[in-house]
């Protein structure tokens, strides 16, 4: 089920590029990484298609952004719905929306994804397994599947697949988790030798950051690194520089 949620105004020109400014949608802004990046892409004047499972979160964003506009409108900038990136019907409900509001994505970050609770893999609960696939491989792919059409109208777009540096290593408790960003990483190889002149692919290493998935798997050691206000600076100034020389390259913040 995807439900719309009305745009709010937005007008953030300070620190904005003085170039170009770009439409970016990110899966999964309603907290952790994906929040941090649609906070500091908007502060800079981007526009942000986000998206989540969770409504109430992303109406609390809306108002964060609209209160950090300081009144200055911009009506229907953002645009903010409710999906749930397991489901293709919903992804194809969010790409209908964006196409009808004429907000072709310039940049998809596939953001969105979760961790199966510490565990040895024979004690990973069958569905809990399921969740993680279906999450950070069969969401990155809905979107894929749904987006790269329009961009290839568009004729130009970068797509951004959320990897790990568990997506390049192993580590026990964690294989499904791992097993899923290895897929990650191989699906967004390949994808990048059938994309068309003027569209990439990359699979970007985060690093370590101190999110809800980082307690899960990292308990209260994951206090020890760095918060997602200070990752989203350098994680959108990567992200807004890369070019179509970048495609199929495993890149890392
Ligand atoms: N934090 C790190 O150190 C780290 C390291 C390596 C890679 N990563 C990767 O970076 C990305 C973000 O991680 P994070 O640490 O920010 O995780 P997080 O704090 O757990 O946030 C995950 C986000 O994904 C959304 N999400 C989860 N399932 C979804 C679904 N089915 N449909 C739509 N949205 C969904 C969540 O929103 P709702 O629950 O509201 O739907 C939430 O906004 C993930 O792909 C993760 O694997 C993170």
């Amino acid at each position: 089920m995807t439900t719309p949620l009305p745009p709010t105004a937005m007008n953030i020109v300070a620190g904005a590029a003085s170039t170009s400014l770009k439409t970016v949608l990110i899966t999964g802004v309603s907290r952790g990484l994906g929040k941090a990046l649609a906070l500091e892409l908007a502060s800079r004047g981007h526009t942000v298609i986000g998206c989540s499972r969770s409504p109430e979160k992303l109406s609390a964003l809306q108002t964060e952004l609209a209160s950090a506009s300081d009144g200055r409108s911009n009506a229907d900038k953002h645009i903010f719905m409710n999906v749930d990136v397991r489901s293709n019907r919903s992804v194809e409900e969010l790409a209908r929306a964006v196409v009808e509001k004429k907000a072709i994505p310039d940049i998809i970050v596939n953001n969105a994804g979760t961790i199966n609770g510490n565990n040895k893999l024979w004690e990973v609960p069958e569905d809990e397994f399921d969740t993680v696939i279906d999450t950070n491989i069969k969401g990155t792919a809905n979107v894929l599947r749904n987006f790269i059409p329009v961009m290839i109208e568009n004729k130009h777009g970068i797509i951004v697949n959320m990897s790990s540096g568990w997506g390049r290593s192993a580590a026990a408790q964690v294989a499904p988790y791992c097993a899923s960003k290895w897929a990650v990483e191989g699906l967004t190889r390949s994808v990048a030798k059938e994309l068309p002149p003027g569209i990439a692919v990359v699979a970007l290493n985060p690093g370590v950051i101190n999110t809800d998935m980082l307690q899960s798997c990292f308990g209260t050691s994951a206090s020890l690194y760095p918060t997602p206000e200070s990752w989203a600076p350098r994680a959108a100034t990567l992200i807004l520089h890369l070019t179509v020389a970048d495609n199929g390259a495993p890149l890392t913040v």
